[in-house]
């Protein structure tokens, strides 16, 4: 069989972008955590794997990680709804405003993540549905009203904002597929095409917890 696209991947204008130099991104929280990224769609079933495998990392690990989701898309002024083309849809993007809209409400991920994984439950079309959104946010504690506040603001601190934001990043980061990996700066590992790829060190949760563990390790010796 052909595969005329891998429905993860990012936009061919892309490519070429990607360094061997992955920037380490800015991360604000306490210097000593790990700082792990997770490039991904909201609605990309690999992201919603690569997702699921980091909810039992972070069970082990949590604690020691800095964790954000930066999410892929493409910042276009004609789209109507965001300014964003996102790979599978305007509702794809609504799910990714809806996940950035509760990080950044909330900051620790203890109250975020949580949000993330009780949206994916309920298959990935319903991510970024206001029922499901609603229904996560009442079910952990979290206030619908502010969510959607920011969901709708067009505010430096709105949802369509931080979305641009957070493609951007990804962008200069180099990452075009969901899910891609990346550990304390470096590209880990990517979950692609119902696959893992590019896993040196060993894809099961383990090996994450390990690569976590060895970098958190080596930041504590830093000066
Ligand atoms: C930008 O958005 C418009 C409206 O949805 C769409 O038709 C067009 O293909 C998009 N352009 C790119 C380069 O994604």
């Amino acid at each position: 069989m052909i595969r005329i696209f891998a429905l993860c991947a990012i936009f061919p204008y892309v490519r070429g972008l990607v360094t061997s130099n992955q920037q380490v991104l800015e991360h604000t929280t306490s210097p000593r955590k790990v700082p792990v990224t997770l490039g991904v769609m909201s609605q990309c079933p690999d992201a919603l794997y690569c997702e699921s495998v980091f909810d039992e990392v972070l069970k082990e690990v949590g604690d020691i990680v800095d964790l954000r989701l930066s999410f892929i898309g493409r910042i276009n002024s004609t789209e109507p709804e965001h300014g964003v083309t996102c790979r599978h849809g305007p509702g794809e993007c609504t799910g990714n405003i809806h996940e950035l809209c509760v990080a950044s409400l909330y900051n620790s991920y203890t109250q975020w993540w949580p949000f993330v994984i009780c949206s994916n439950g309920h298959g990935r079309f319903a991510v970024g549905t206001e029922e499901v959104s609603k229904e996560c946010a009442h079910g952990l504690g979290l206030s619908w009203k502010k969510i959607k506040n920011c969901v709708d603001s067009d505010g430096k601190k709105g949802g369509e904002a931080l979305l641009k934001k957070s493609v951007s990043q990804t962008r200069e980061l180099g990452i075009e597929r969901s899910c891609t990996v990346i550990i304390n700066g470096h590209k880990r590992c990517v979950r692609d095409d119902e696959e893992w790829k590019e896993c040196e060190d060993g894809y099961g949760v383990a090996d994450f917890v390990r690569t976590i563990r060895e970098a958190h390790d080596s930041l504590v010796v830093a000066p």
